[in-house]
């Protein structure tokens, strides 16, 4: 399969902060925001692979600044590692306030998704190739690192396993 770039599979969701998403300090739910991060790694991953796509597992998710009803959020995800059939996403969320126009970086996180047949089995991904600039070369080293840690904690675990319904966390 012929490698593709990591631009290649940039999707973007945003919307404004509802009344109803928040709590009563007037901050978003962290599950509100979580979804829209799952479903734009889902986006990101199908541009990549033209398959179906599965969340497998989200690393280092950081809420970094609180998000506020009437805010806009935008949610970017984009495919910076790929396995034989696991892609890592990059999901950033940018707020911005829209009466005085400051944006800031809310929240950031790594989706693992894996494409999927018809039948729910994974199935192979074009590779990624990092992009020329120097953050987006991090974001593929961090990617291979992470994916080859995660990697050899599942097998050491698989090897290991006692109770097989939580071999690969325990
Ligand atoms: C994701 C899923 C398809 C993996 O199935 P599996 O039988 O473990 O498949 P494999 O062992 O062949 O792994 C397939 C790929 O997933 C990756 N993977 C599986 N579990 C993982 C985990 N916990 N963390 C990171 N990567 C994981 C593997 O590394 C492998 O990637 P590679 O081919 O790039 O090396 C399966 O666990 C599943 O269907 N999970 C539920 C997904 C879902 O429904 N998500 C929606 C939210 S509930």
């Amino acid at each position: 399969m012929d490698a593709k770039r990591q631009e290649d599979s940039i999707s973007v969701a945003a919307q404004q902060v509802l009344p109803q998403q928040a709590n009563a300090a007037g901050n978003i739910h962290g599950g509100e925001i979580m979804k829209m991060m799952d479903g734009t790694a889902g986006i990101a991953a199908m541009r990549h692979s033209h398959t179906n796509a599965v969340t497998a597992r989200v690393d280092e998710l950081i809420f970094k600044k609180p998000i506020k009803i009437g805010d806009y959020v935008t949610c970017t995800g984009r495919v910076v590692y790929t396995g034989r059939t696991s892609m890592e996403v990059f999901v950033t969320v940018e707020s911005e306030n829209l009466t005085t126009g400051e944006r800031k970086i809310a929240l950031t996180a790594f989706f693992t998704m894996v494409a999927v047949d018809k039948y729910g089995v994974p199935t192979a991904v074009p590779p990624v190739l990092p992009g020329e600039d120097v953050f987006s070369q991090k974001l593929y080293e961090s990617g291979r690192k992470r994916y080859k840690e995660n990697r050899e904690r599942r097998d050491r675990k698989v090897e290991k396993r006692g109770d097989t319904r939580f071999y690969d966390i325990l």
